[in-house]
């Protein structure tokens, strides 16, 4: 398939498959056991609809906001994921030099397939924002000396991701043995076939300190002076935790099904969330990701609170055409950006509220 032929993001879906091998799509496109998590989380984002205003001007439209006080062109970013190499060999290296030429933030991932120091020379401008994504190792000095590194190469921003304490099951990864060149070059985790498969996921997380607890946010913050947010909250208790532990950020996620399955999408959880603690939304920056496919998805996280929403597999799809697929896919989704906010009514974010959307099909709680 073409690149020109891509139009919309369902579209990647297709061409990645044919672009990638069986056991690359395996390991990116699959979810934990069932799916369950996975397939809601597509379908959670048509549950809400939109309640369009006309007779607005909305000839101009900015879509440019701020994410951990640092400017962006977009309301989206890019999600971490590890291993991008087995995508294209440009890996999280070239996806860095697109987002930073289209003004995209990156969220680099703990268990990236390249050296941070790669990704880090990857950037297209000096001025570029990268975010690190944080798993925590069981030998904490390794930890340590990552926040040192991603301190000292200028990152913005460190989300220590929480919801994988342990692997979850993904039985196609785990089924497919084949043998892949890549292993991680920021995390050092290594992928192995052994007598429960061959997992990617499972065996390059292996590292991953299943002891961290609330009292580690202390010893993060004793090891970063950079904003910190939360990866993988998945109900009000647990953000309104995060709000009163002083963190920045409370990142929404089920990990793209990826953890555990059959737990909520994160747009109920940010349901709920306004619901049960809306001043939760006043004290933190709320971020979300999961099944965000659409420029309408977009626009209505923002409507709910949300200050971004990430997006993981599109943007690995994307790079099975190298950092040109990734420019080409941003491109289509800030143009659906625009569209959704000229259609509703809007020329800016902060105009964007609840009274842009019909929730009812997922209310009351
Ligand atoms: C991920 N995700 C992830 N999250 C994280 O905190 N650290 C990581 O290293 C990874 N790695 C990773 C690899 C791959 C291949 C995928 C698909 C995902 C989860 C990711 O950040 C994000 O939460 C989901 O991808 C969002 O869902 P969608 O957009 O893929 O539906």
């Amino acid at each position: 398939i073409d690149l020109s032929e891509i139009v919309g993001w369902p579209d990647l879906d297709e061409a990645a498959r044919r672009n990638m091998t069986p056991k690359a799509w395996a390991y990116i496109s699959a979810g934990a056991t069932d799916m369950y998590s996975l397939d809601l989380n597509r379908k959670s984002w048509n549950q809400v609809l939109l309640r369009p205003r006309y007779f607005v001007d909305v000839e101009e439209v900015d879509c440019s906001t701020t994410m951990m006080g640092q400017r962006t062109s977009v309301p989206f970013f890019i999600s971490p994921t590890g291993m991008s190499k087995l995508a294209h060999p440009a890996g999280e290296p070239g996806i860095a030099t697109a987002a930073g030429e289209n003004d995209v933030i990156q969220m680099v991932s703990t268990n990236s397939s390249a050296p941070l120091k790669a990704i880090v020379e990857g950037r297209s401008r000096p001025d570029q924002v990268q975010f690190m994504q944080l798993y925590v190792n069981k030998d904490r000095p390794l930890s340590e000396e990552l926040l040192r590194q991603v301190n000292a190469y200028g990152m913005k921003a460190v989300f220590v991701t929480v919801d994988c304490p342990t692997p979850g099951k993904r039985e196609a990864d785990e089924r497919d043995r084949s043998v892949v060149g890549v292993q991680s070059g920021t995390s050092g985790g290594v992928v192995q076939s052994d007598k429960k498969g061959g997992g990617i996921g499972r065996t390059t997380g292996a590292y991953i300190d299943a002891k961290l607890n609330w009292e580690d946010i202390k010893w993060l913050r004793k090891h970063t002076p950079l904003p910190i947010g939360v990866k993988g909250i998945q109900c009000a208790e647990d953000a309104v935790r995060c709000a009163d532990m002083g963190v920045d950020a409370i990142y929404l996620s089920n990990h793209g099904g990826r953890a555990l399955d059959t737990a909520p999408p994160a747009l109920y959880t940010l349901l709920e969330l306004r619901q049960l603690r809306p001043d939760v939304l006043e004290k933190c920056e709320v971020y979300i990701d999961g099944g965000v496919r659409r420029g309408t998805d977009v626009v209505k996280a923002l409507c709910l609170g949300a200050r971004g929403v990430g997006m993981g597999r599109p943007f690995l799809y994307a790079l099975t055409y190298g950092p040109e697929g990734v420019t080409h896919a941003i491109d289509i989704m800030r143009d659906e950006i625009e569209q959704t906010m000229r259609l509703v009514g809007v020329t800016k974010l902060d105009q964007l509220g609840p009274h842009l959307l019909n929730t009812r099909a997922l209310d009351p709680l």
